[in-house]
């Protein structure tokens, strides 16, 4: 079987995955960094790097396995309310992400994409999230989402605003609207909702992330905080998943 390398190294619990039926999109909200450093005497921003860290383990692992789309929150419209260090290190350890991922990707096949109002970022970082842009367009592998300044209520009012103006354009008539053409305004137009969203850090609330895309995703919440969340708890997370019924409203 063409994983099953993967399979082996995570001994029982990958025993108890369907590689074979995976999730097509899986969503997780990056939280716990913080206490993950307090609890071993660190400032935040360890966490936070630890942090950063395993979302290239875990990115890599879900392209290993055959996770086709991956989408995480990593700074959400709120998060500007924290301490001017602890955001730069955050957004420093999103420029060194993408320096990195420019060299890789390729080799990688990794496709990157943003999600949230870039606007604001330094220009230094648009234009790296630009040139990933590019390079992802070459290539068809694993497509990592990776949320900046985002939050879900702003994407669709977002997402409405843009429909308003290509109404006042003329080019579609505010009848056209359904759920179908709504979600081609959304940032994550071009990708299917997730099938499941994972929470670490022990918190069991959606805080503004994908409310749109969510509407029929199964969750799954966690105790381990971001940083401690290996490969076997994502199998454990896979595992628990296939063991859900999702009936979409049906019987
Ligand atoms: C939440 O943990 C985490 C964040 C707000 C930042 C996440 C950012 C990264 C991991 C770095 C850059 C990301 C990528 C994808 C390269 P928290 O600080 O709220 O943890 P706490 O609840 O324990 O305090």
């Amino acid at each position: 079987m063409a994983f099953s390398f993967f399979r082996k190294k995570q001994g029982d619990v990958a025993g108890q995955v369907d590689f074979d039926h995976l999730p097509r999109h899986i969503a997780i909200i990056l939280d716990g960094n913080g206490r993950w450093a307090k609890r071993r005497g660190l400032p935040r921003t360890a966490g936070h790097r630890a942090g950063s860290e395993n979302f290239r383990t875990i990115a890599t692992y879900c392209r290993d396995i055959g996770i086709q789309y991956l989408t995480v929150y990593a700074f959400s419209t709120e998060n500007w309310k924290r301490p001017k260090d602890e955001v730069e290190t955050i957004m420093g350890l999103l420029k060194k992400y993408l320096l990195e991922a420019i060299d890789t990707m390729e080799r990688d096949n990794v496709r990157l994409h943003f999600m949230g109002d870039l606007s604001v970022l330094t220009p230094e970082l648009q234009d790296l999230a630009a040139q990933c842009n590019a390079i992802s367009a070459r290539l068809t592998g694993c497509l990592c989402s990776i949320c900046i300044n985002y939050g879900g209520r702003a994407e669709i009012v977002h997402a409405a605003q843009s429909f308003a103006n290509d109404c006042l354009t003329g080019a579609v008539k505010p009848g056209d609207l359904t759920e179908e053409t709504f979600e081609n305004y959304l940032y994550s137009g071009h990708i299917p909702s997730p099938d499941l969203l994972i929470r670490p850090g022990g918190e069991q609330r959606l805080s503004n992330f994908l409310l749109w895309q969510c509407a029929y995703s199964e969750f799954y919440f966690t105790p381990v905080l971001w940083p401690d969340f290996s490969k076997r708890e994502l199998l454990k997370a896979i595992a628990n998943y296939q063991h859900r019924s999702r009936r979409f409203g049906g019987v």
